[in-house]
C-alpha cells in the first residue's frame, strides 16, 4: 500500500486518466475526493470505487467552488496531502479559426484551474507545516507542438512551466511538484479521433511503440509521483509516451 493514511483530491476524475487515477490511488489506500464539473461522472466513479471515495461537484475555473470543494474534502478525509491537476479540454482548430472566447476557455481550464487548485493545495499543506505532493496532467503538448491545437499546446506549455515555478518556490516546504506527459491516451476526451480507424491508427503510429495507451498506464506513473517512492523528484516533466517525443518512427 503505497498510499495509506493519504488523502488525494483529484480533478477531472469524473472521466478517463482522472478516473483511472482514483482508482488507483484508492487500490494504493488513498481516500479519494473526485472533483469533476459532471456530477453524474463524478458520482459514477465515486460509486465505482466505493467507501474510501466520495464526489465532489466543482468547476475548478472557479475560486470560490474550489476552496469550498477542499474544505469538504478536508470534513470527509482530514487534510489533502496530494493533489492531481487531470482536469482539461481540448480544441481541435487551426489557429485562424478558434475565437479569443474558446482561448480563453481553454486556457483558463489546463492552465489557470491547474493554479488555482494548486494554490488552495500549497497554502493549506504550508499553513499546516505538512509535507505534500501535487501532480501536473501535462501532455507531449506541452513539450511540442501538435497540429491544429494551439490553444491546448500553449495551455500544457504552461503547465510545464507551472509545475517548475512551482518546484521552485514550494521545495521549502517538502511539496513536491511534478507533471506526467502522456502521449495519446484511449478516453472520451479522444473519442472522437478513435471513432475513425483509419486516423485512430495513424495517430498510434507516431509513437514508436506504435499503439495509443490505456489510462491505467498513466495512473501507475501518478502512483509512483505521489508515493515516497519518488520523494527525491520535484519540479520533473515525465513523458509517458510510447517514445513520441524521442523523435518519429519512418
Ligand atoms: N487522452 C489523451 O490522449 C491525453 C493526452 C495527454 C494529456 N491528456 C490530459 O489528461 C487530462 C485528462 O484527460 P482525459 O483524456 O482523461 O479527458 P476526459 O474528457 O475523459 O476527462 C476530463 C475530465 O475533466 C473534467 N473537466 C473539464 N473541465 C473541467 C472544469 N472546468 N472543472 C472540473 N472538471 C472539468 C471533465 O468533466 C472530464 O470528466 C487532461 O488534462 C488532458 O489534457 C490527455
Amino acid at each position: 500500500m503505497k498510499l495509506a493514511g493519504r488523502a488525494a483530491l483529484i480533478t477531472g476524475a469524473g472521466s478517463g486518466i482522472g478516473r483511472a487515477i482514483a482508482h488507483a490511488f484508492a487500490e494504493e489506500g488513498a481516500r479519494v475526493a473526485v472533483v469533476d464539473r459532471d456530477e453524474g461522472g463524478a458520482r459514477e466513479t465515486a460509486a465505482l470505487i466505493g467507501a474510501a471515495a466520495s464526489a465532489f461537484v466543482c468547476d475548478i475555473t472557479d475560486e470560490a467552488a474550489v476552496s469550498a470543494a477542499f474544505d469538504a474534502a478536508e470534513r470527509a478525509f482530514g487534510a489533502v496531502d496530494i493533489l492531481v491537476n487531470c482536469a482539461g479540454v481540448g480544441d481541435r482548430r487551426p489557429p485562424w479559426e478558434i475565437s479569443v472566447a474558446d482561448w480563453r476557455r481553454v486556457i483558463d481550464i489546463n492552465l489557470t484551474g491547474a493554479f488555482i487548485c494548486a494554490q488552495q493545495a500549497i497554502a493549506r499543506l504550508a499553513k499546516a507545516g505538512k509535507p505534500g505532493a501535487v501532480i501536473n496532467i501535462a501532455s507531449v503538448a506541452g513539450e511540442v507542438a501538435v497540429p491544429d491545437h494551439v490553444a491546448y499546446v500553449a495551455s500544457k506549455h504552461g503547465v510545464v512551466g507551472l509545475t517548475k515555478a512551482l518546484a521552485l518556490d514550494c521545495a521549502k516546504f517538502g511539496i513536491r511538484i511534478n507533471a506526467i506527459a502522456p502521449g495519446s491516451v484511449e478516453t472520451p476526451l479522444t473519442a472522437g479521433l478513435l471513432a475513425h480507424p483509419d486516423a485512430a491508427k495513424r495517430i498510434g503510429k507516431t509513437h514508436p511503440l506504435g499503439r495509443w495507451a490505456q489510462p491505467e498506464e498513466i495512473a501507475k506513473l501518478a502512483v509512483f509521483l505521489a508515493s515516497d517512492e519518488s520523494a527525491f523528484m520535484t519540479g520533473a516533466i515525465v513523458a509517458i509516451d510510447g517514445g513520441f517525443l524521442a523523435g518519429r518512427p519512418v
